[in-house]
């Protein structure tokens, strides 16, 4: 990891800078690293009870499975994420042909699900729709 992108009040907050042998290196405080749970899960199965997430990254997974998967995965992630909460993808993934609603594209692999009533103004819509009477584009208005 680059220390110079994290912010300084986190690195003060969260992060031990090393000293003697351990000099250039950096320790995530304890309070935080005892918060981090590590789990095997199988995103192609029902999910197993979990919280919400502000983030989720995906980076790579959606290719190994078929579009009806692929679709089943992403709507099973979106259920766990926060409203206003990100999701990732890998750069050579879509989510076009996926038709979901609430995500918002930010970058070409980065989406935000939308807040409940802030209505999405862009709607990802699959390549099927593309060629429908009306319609106004990739991303256009839901
Ligand atoms: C190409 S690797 C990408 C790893 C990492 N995300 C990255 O971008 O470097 C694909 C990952 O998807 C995971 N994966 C494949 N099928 C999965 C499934 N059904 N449930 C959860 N993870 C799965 C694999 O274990 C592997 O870690």
């Amino acid at each position: 990891m680059v220390l110079g992108t994290v912010p300084p009040h986190y690195l003060a907050r969260y992060c031990l800078r090393g000293k003697g042998p351990q000099a250039g290196t950096f320790l995530v405080d304890r309070r935080l690293r005892e918060r981090v749970d590590f789990r095997q899960i199988n995103l192609n199965r029902p999910l197993p009870q979990l919280p919400t997430f502000y983030l989720i990254m995906l980076r790579n997974l959606l290719i190994y499975f078929d579009r009806t998967t692929r679709q089943e995965v992403v709507r099973r992630v979106l259920e766990r994420l926060e409203p206003g909460g990100y999701l990732m993808i890998g750069h050579s993934e879509s989510l076009h042909e996926l038709g979901v609603a609430e995500l918002v594209q930010l970058a070409p692999a980065i989406f935000r699900k939308s807040l409940p009533g802030s209505g999405a103004d862009v709607r990802l819509i699959s390549a099927d729709e593309e060629d429908t009477p009306g319609h106004r584009g990739r991303e256009g208005r839901a």
